[in-house]
């Protein structure tokens, strides 16, 4: 027996209907894909909508422009309010992707060029690819030397392996990142702490905080780091836009270049409607987070106990959820004797939609990179599946993906065995 990918779902006309500040709907069935994208809130939708209905430039010098300059500006405001930061230090980017990228290669050639022996760039072993792949690229085109800083079981920064490394080397290092939460189990970073050890030596420290954002606290100023990611879409903002928070005194080379917009280190007109999107989603998931966190919490725990019961085999990844070092949101099983993939489309038939981890990397059958820093067996690892949760998440959903999810594992496992891969058992 094989698992083959399902058809093309048949694509419904789009209908606009209501006012422009009706909710937008997220898919038909049970979605459990939070991280990798979330519905956009109402206000956002709303925000987005009368910005998009008008035309300016925010860099044009009438009145159009300025009205569009207003909105941009607005926006800068209320995302740093959110977040803890100044709004000149909002830098606005098409999204994470783009802000881990300035972070990364922006700040390895700042840095570099105040203080040339500065080649190391450090960074954990679990952050998305959009920071290690730069962080890779460097190495091929501009003499950086990467470090991939070592994790434990749980997905969470060895301490005492970056001190090590600082006080191996840390006049030579350029830059460290390390993300504030993971997008595949979730786990929390000690980001703090790395800000503490990289101190003493000058180091800049960069934090990808995509998935952090409206899930739990995020204070750019109080955290210490010197440029913070976070992207629109995984907070109820539009898909392509984001932003990198960046202290004014950081050394930040441009990645991008042109007309000289967002302090010269990021040309490009300004995406007005998104942006004023951004902000409004951003405030409203940040004022909301509390009450949202706990929610959530309360709902995960509820589909971890509920999986456990209908496969004993299952095992949680990532830290334990009353450690308080997980995203509220999140929930990360492998299934021993069951490729992720084929859980993935046994459960999209059955009207459940969950991830094998980063969406960025759905398609390609690789062990995820993460669960192999964790020491999970590659074989166990194959057997990925993550479940994400946001504002729209309810009990039904967990309900269904509780229905489901015996004979798709049954399902999953004898097509395991069809097909001759020597899966791994329980750890
Ligand atoms: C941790 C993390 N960083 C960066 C990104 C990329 O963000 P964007 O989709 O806005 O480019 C993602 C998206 O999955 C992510 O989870």
């Amino acid at each position: 027996m094989t698992v083959t990918t399902p058809p093309e779902p048949a694509r419904t006309p789009l209908t606009v209907s209501g006012a422009h500040g009706d909710a937008p709907r997220e898919p038909d069935g049970a979605y459990l894909d939070h991280a990798a994208t979330t519905p956009m809130s109402a206000a956002a939708l709303a925000a987005f909508v009368a910005e998009a209905q008008r035309t300016g430039n925010a860099s044009s010098l009438h009145s159009a422009g300025r009205t569009s300059r207003r909105a941009v500006e607005e926006a800068r405001e209320t995302l740093a309010h959110a977040l803890g930061a100044r709004p000149s230090e909002v830098i606005f980017t098409s999204g994470g992707t783009e802000a881990d990228n300035l972070a990364i290669k922006g700040i390895f050639w700042g840095r570099r060029a105040q203080d040339t022996r500065r080649s190391r760039v450090l960074v954990s072993a679990v952050e998305h690819h959009a920071v290690l792949d730069p962080a890779f690229w460097l190495a091929g085109h501009a003499g950086a030397e990467i470090v991939l800083l070592p994790v434990d079981g749980d997905g969470v920064l060895d301490l005492d392996a970056l001190r090590a490394e600082l006080a191996a080397h840390g006049d030579e290092t350029a830059l460290i990142s390390v993300m504030w939460a993971n997008n595949e189990v979730g786990s929390i970073q000690p980001v703090r702490e790395v800000v503490r050890a990289a101190r003493p030596y000058g180091i800049p420290v960069h934090t990808d905080a995509v998935q952090a954002v409206g899930q739990t606290a995020v204070d750019f100023s109080d955290s210490g780091v010197d440029a913070m990611t976070v992207s629109a879409h995984k907070l109820g903002g539009p898909v392509g836009v984001g932003a990198l928070l960046a202290k004014r005194d950081l050394a930040l080379d441009a990645v991008l270049h042109g007309g000289g917009q967002e302090r010269g280190v990021r040309s490009g007109t300004l995406d007005t409607a998104s942006i004023a999107a951004f902000g409004v989603a951003a405030r409203h998931a940040v004022d909301c987070q509390p009450q949202r966190a706990a929610r959530l919490t309360a709902l995960r725990d509820d589909l971890v106990v509920r999986v456990r019961e209908v496969d004993p085999e299952a095992v949680l990844r990532g830290a334990d959820p009353a450690s308080g070092r997980r995203l509220p949101g999140n929930a990360h099983f492998t299934f021993p004797g069951a490729e992720g993939d084929s859980l993935l489309y046994l459960l999209d038939s059955a009207g459940v939609q969950a991830s094998t981890g980063s969406a960025c990397q759905a398609g390609v059958p690789q062990p995820s990179h993460v669960l192999l820093a964790m020491g999970v067996p590659e074989a166990e690892a194959r057997g990925a599946l993550r479940f994400t949760l946001g504002a729209t998440s309810t009990e039904a959903d967990v309900d269904r993906l509780v229905a489901a999810l015996p004979q798709v594992v049954a399902r999953a496992r004898a097509a395991g065995l069809v097909s001759g891969r020597a899966l791994g058992g329980a750890s």
